[in-house]
């Protein structure tokens, strides 16, 4: 079955059928990675380029991996190593690559909107890899592989997503992934964090207890100190006091609770050392699950040919670059 989508651009675009489809597949490139040879020839004479405008250590080494299991040529390029620095713009960059001829192009930017920006430009598929504090939607994607790998599905499961909910795209896409496969969402943080139009996306509380109660499952967000223009709570011990995960919260949880998190961890701050290592921790595992995530996407988008309604669905993304971008491009 085609894949209907010619880009990955944020998980609003996807159906519950299309994610369905990512995830299956997934499954499948799940035993690849348990061979002593993990390598299978599908994207073999393809090539595929990163482009990282923001610090990455999983999803930017397992696109990486992802891409070279599948035998496509595979070229990485960040910011600080590119013409980025003698002052190109993002648009530049972009042309000069796409003239290059890849199969496809992953961006993780600091500017929402940014991939969505290219996908409108140029003639290969455009994946986000993270757009500022928009969307991550391997990220989602990766996540929900890992609940139904340890639940059996996600209809009906209740998810706590703790933290930073304002600024973070792994919320933001794991809301709309999750609502959309049937479980029940609740964000948990401080007031400042959680500001009323997220309600549409919950149940809100500023109660960690409260809102870890018989959760199926409670998805740990990274406090994102660097996006944060203005103080939302007075002190980071403070913040830590009320909201970080230790074994205590987690004891209100279900029995046979889950917990994740997108990683990098701060320690101590919203997730104590004892609960990240401990028995219900499934972050390792969400680590080795993006790989298989990653291959999907990248079989699914490259092996696809463009298609008349791809040109319809393009002609609808922004049409001017974020202000960030045209503020740098000036
Ligand atoms: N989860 C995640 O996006 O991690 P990186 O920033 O290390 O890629």
């Amino acid at each position: 079955m085609a894949f209907p989508h010619r880009h990955l651009l944020y998980m609003a675009d996807l159906s519950p059928k299309d994610i369905t489809q990512v995830l299956d597949l997934s499954d499948t490139f799940l035993e690849i990675s348990t061979r002593p040879i993990k390598k299978v020839p599908t994207l073999r004479g393809k090539t595929v380029v990163s482009l990282f405008y923001e610090a990455s250590t999983r999803t930017r080494a397992s696109f990486e991996i992802a891409a070279k299991r599948l035998s496509a040529d595979f070229v990485s390029l960040s910011s600080a190593a590119s013409s980025a620095m003698k002052g190109e713009t993002l648009l530049d960059t972009a042309r000069n690559l796409a003239a290059m001829r890849p199969d496809a192009i992953i961006i993780r930017h600091g500017a929402a909107g940014a991939p969505h920006f290219l996908a409108r430009r140029l003639d290969c598929p455009i994946i986000n890899a993270g757009d500022g504090a928009h969307e991550h939607p391997t990220q989602a994607l990766l996540d929900a592989l890992t609940i139904r790998e340890h639940k059996g599905r996600l209809d009906g499961l209740t998810v706590a997503v703790v933290g930073d909910v304002l600024h973070s795209r792994v919320a933001r896409s794991n809301v709309f992934a999750l609502k959309c496969l049937g479980a029940s969402i609740r964000l948990v943080g401080p007031p400042t964090l959680l500001p009323p139009e997220l309600r549409a996306w919950g149940d809100t509380t500023s109660d960690l207890h409260e809102g870890v109660r018989d959760a199926d499952v409670i998805m740990m967000l990274r406090l994102q100190l660097e996006r944060q223009g203005k103080n939302f709570f007075p002190t980071v011990d403070e913040y830590s006091r009320y909201f970080c995960l230790t074994e205590g919260a987690v004891a209100q949880a279900k029995p046979d609770v889950i917990i994740l998190h997108p990683g990098p961890m701060n320690r101590g701050v919203e997730i104590a050392s004892d609960v990240a290592d401990g028995p219900y921790s499934v972050i390792m595992n969400q680590v080795t699950n993006g790989i298989a995530v990653r291959m999907a996407v990248l079989y699914l988008l490259v092996n696809r040919p463009k298609v008349k309604a791809d040109v319809e669905v393009e002609s609808r993304l922004p049409q001017r670059a974020p202000r960030q971008l045209r503020r740098r491009a000036g």
